[in-house]
């Protein structure tokens, strides 16, 4: 098979596609032909080595996919060969087979696009723990969105508007926010072209109820300020490359609930709020109520290209690899 590899650590045009053996399945396995990855930038972590776990090269990265199951392993009943699924690895996924846990594969709902339902993982059901079960979101409150044109954070804004909040994204171009109003935002804020913190309080003198940021850096502080006696403040990532320090006076003085995200740990310890919010999470998929937006795509060919991308920060909500199969 065709398949984007890495032999040795480094920039994203260490990866090269080659011809590569397809892997086989085992026991509790499905095989999936692969028709579209999406590109995050944990996938740059991991081909530069500097991820929170190594994966030894040669290897395959890709950690997002959908396809049709080609073929499965002894045990496996939740899915059968010809089912559209959709699922999330560690790496093998920039290639045109995978092989996974059977439980790390979804199947596509009816009517919905594969490549819809790929770049709908990680990011749509980050925002939705977070905003369902952590931030406890309830309808009319105040929502602030951080990085609110990537992948969480757009996911977040539109989640944040489907459960009924008013929300507001804060981005650093207005090619973001103008994509996040359209994902529902009601208020949107340049953080680089306004002080964020005075942006803030000139929209919601009287406090915001719930901040989500995947950011970090110096936005955390301004955005935490922000919030009203009683706020929540979930913090779910550090894509600008620093965690923040923040006062615990401003703790203190307003009762904020700083709170925190991480999804292994999240699967682990809330069984059940995963389940549940999954399956409402993949009815709003199912009845076109929420779809991830897919900001720029690239053939397997331009995998190095695509990295580069988002290691760039030029992503807008989804980056998607075009494998192969026929469009659905
Ligand atoms: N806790 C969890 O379980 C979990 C799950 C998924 C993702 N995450 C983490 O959440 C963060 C966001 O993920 P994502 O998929 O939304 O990422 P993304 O699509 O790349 O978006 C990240 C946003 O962060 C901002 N940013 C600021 N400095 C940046 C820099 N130096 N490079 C890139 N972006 C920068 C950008 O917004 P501006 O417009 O403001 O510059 C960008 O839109 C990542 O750190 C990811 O690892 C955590």
């Amino acid at each position: 098979m065709r398949a984007a590899v890495c032999r040795s650590y480094g920039p994203p045009d260490v990866v090269e596609v080659e011809e590569f053996p397809s892997p086989s399945v085992g026991d509790g396995e499905v095989r999936v032909r692969v028709h579209a990855a999406v590109v995050n930038f944990p996938d740059v972590l991991l081909v530069a080595n500097k991820y929170q776990v190594s994966v030894p090269p040669p290897f395959v990265p890709g950690s997002e996919f959908g396809g049709v199951v080609e073929a499965v392993g002894g045990g496996v009943t939740n899915v059968a060969p010809g089912d559209r699924v959709f699922g999330t690895t560690l790496v093998g996924a920039f290639a045109e087979k995978v092989v996974v846990s059977a439980d790390g594969v979804t199947r596509v709902p009816a009517g919905v696009d594969e490549r819809l339902a790929a770049a709908f993982g990680v990011a749509h059901r980050t925002a939705f723990h977070v905003l369902r079960s952590v931030a406890r979101l309830r309808p009319e409150e105040e929502l602030v969105v951080l990085g609110a044109g990537g992948g969480v954070g757009l996911a977040a804004v539109q989640l944040g508007s489907v459960l009924g909040a008013a929300v507001t994204a804060v981005a650093s171009s207005a090619e973001k926010l103008d994509v996040a109003a359209s994902f529902g935002a009601t208020t949107v804020i340049n953080h680089h072209s306004s002080d964020l913190r005075k942006a803030l309080r000139g929209v919601h003198p009287d406090g915001v109820d719930v901040v989500v940021d995947p950011v970090g850096g110096d936005l955390a502080e301004p955005a935490l300020r922000a919030l009203r006696w009683g706020g929540r403040f979930v913090t779910v990532g550090y894509a600008s490359g620093s965690i923040p320090r923040i006062p615990l006076n401003l703790v203190l003085l307003k009762g904020i609930h700083i709170l925190g995200f991480q999804f292994q740990q999240f699967a682990m310890h809330e069984p059940g709020d995963l389940r549940r919010n999954d399956g409402e999470l993949l009815e709003l998929l199912a009845t076109h109520r929420v779809a991830p937006y897919i900001g720029a795509s690239f053939s397997l060919d331009d995998v190095a290209a695509a990295l580069q991308f988002v290691a760039d920060g030029r992503a807008i909500g989804k980056v998607v690899l075009d494998i192969g199969g026929p469009p659905t």
